[in-house]
């Protein structure tokens, strides 16, 4: 017999990619990066294949040491996994269940939501404003019984960010027994302008993550770190599969993460292209926030319109991501790609609004 709780859980829903047939699909569905990873990378995953034959390091030592150097971190609080996707189901399996309730937001990444299921635990949604984070509502939806907050910033699927003084404000409210995880898998697309936040898991009950998988242009290798006080590291250290990156992918992270320089042009040319598609959006009146990530929310007026829109994309072979899922159904996520697929994707929404709007 299944468990319960697990035959009651819905699948956790991934992009669908169907298009008209003979029509080449492009991906604007997964927030995955608009170039390659850095040459350097491919090197470096091209030379590893060679040692194939053996397990990978376990610990992760040089992947870690170069996060360290990159970061400023202390490599000892660096724990890796197989993307944060790993690393956020296995701190809720440490730390979450039917009596420790998980807290997000309301339109916060679905997979905390998902994480939760698994181990039957509550999971309380603390409504947004504006489709923002508010720590207000979040500091309200706290009770004895919360042990884990889970906060993407900036987050997916709405893009906007908190300021790094706000969540260090949202920690000092937040009660000791609760366990803050700041997913900042975007966060490479934000920090030029930002104090990283790393000095907070000092105080002990604070987690970041971060990820390969974004500006690293590195998502099919599922690379993902995080930053834990030591108490909670050890505990979700138990619960990672032992060696679940490859060594290829860890060669690949370790090489990506030693060309800052690379990484920094991938999140310039992204800003600019995302910029560039947003005044071209707004300037067809529809409506979408700035962002701070890869990815764009197109807000229709109504459901209907962001499925028509959709499926005006997809005649082109360009699939963005629906929101029914987040209850955002009136709204279309679209990943920035290379400028002149983003080009295209405007053109066609520009020609289908004249036409839909008519
Ligand atoms: C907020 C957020 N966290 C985590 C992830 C998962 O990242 P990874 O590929 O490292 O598992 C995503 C992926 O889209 C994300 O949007």
């Amino acid at each position: 017999m299944t468990n319960q709780h697990i035959a009651k859980m819905p699948p956790y829903a991934l992009a669908e990619f169907s298009v008209p047939s003979g029509v080449v699909m492009t991906s604007l569905a997964q927030n995955e990066s608009l170039r390659a990873p850095s040459p350097l990378a491919i090197k470096a995953g091209q030379a590893a294949l060679v040692s194939s034959a053996a397990y990978p390091d376990p610990d992760y030592h040089i992947l870690r040491t170069s996060i360290s150097n990159a970061y400023g971190v202390d490599p000892d609080l660096i724990l890796c996994g197989a993307g944060s996707m790993e690393l956020i189901t296995c701190i809720t399996h440490a730390f979450a269940g039917p009596k420790a309730r998980v807290l997000t937001s309301e339109y916060g990444y679905a997979l905390f939501k998902n994480s939760a299921m698994k181990v039957a635990a509550p999971c309380d949604l603390a409504r947004e404003v504006s489709q923002a984070v508010s720590t207000s509502a979040l500091l309200q939806a706290v009770t004895s019984e919360t042990r884990l907050c889970f906060l993407a910033n900036p987050g997916n699927p709405t893009g906007t960010a908190l300021s790094n003084n706000e969540i260090r404000e949202f920690r000092t409210r937040l009660p000791e027994h609760v366990l803050l995880i700041v997913d900042e898998a975007y966060g490479e697309f934000a920090q030029a302008h930002e104090q990283p936040l790393f000095d907070l898991v000092d105080h002990g009950n604070t987690v970041i993550l971060r990820t390969f998988s974004k500006a690293y242009g590195l998502a099919a290798g599922r690379i993902g770190w995080g930053l834990f006080p030591p108490a909670t590291r050890e505990q979700v250290q138990k619960l990672i599969i032992p060696s679940s990156i490859c060594t290829v992918s860890a060669a690949m992270a370790e090489a990506a993460v030693q060309d800052q320089i690379y990484m920094q042009e991938t999140c310039k040319m992204t800003a600019q292209v995302r910029d560039e598609f947003i005044r071209e959006v707004r300037s067809f009146n529809l409506t979408c926030d700035d962002s701070h990530t890869n990815f764009v929310l197109i807000r229709f007026s109504n459901n209907e319109m962001s499925n028509a829109a959709d499926a005006a994309l997809r005649q082109q072979g360009l699939v963005t991501r629906g929101m029914g899922g987040y209850g955002l159904g009136h709204c279309l996520r679209v990943t920035v790609a290379a400028r002149e697929v983003m080009t295209t994707a405007a053109e066609v929404l520009e020609k289908w609004s004249r036409e839909y709007l008519r």
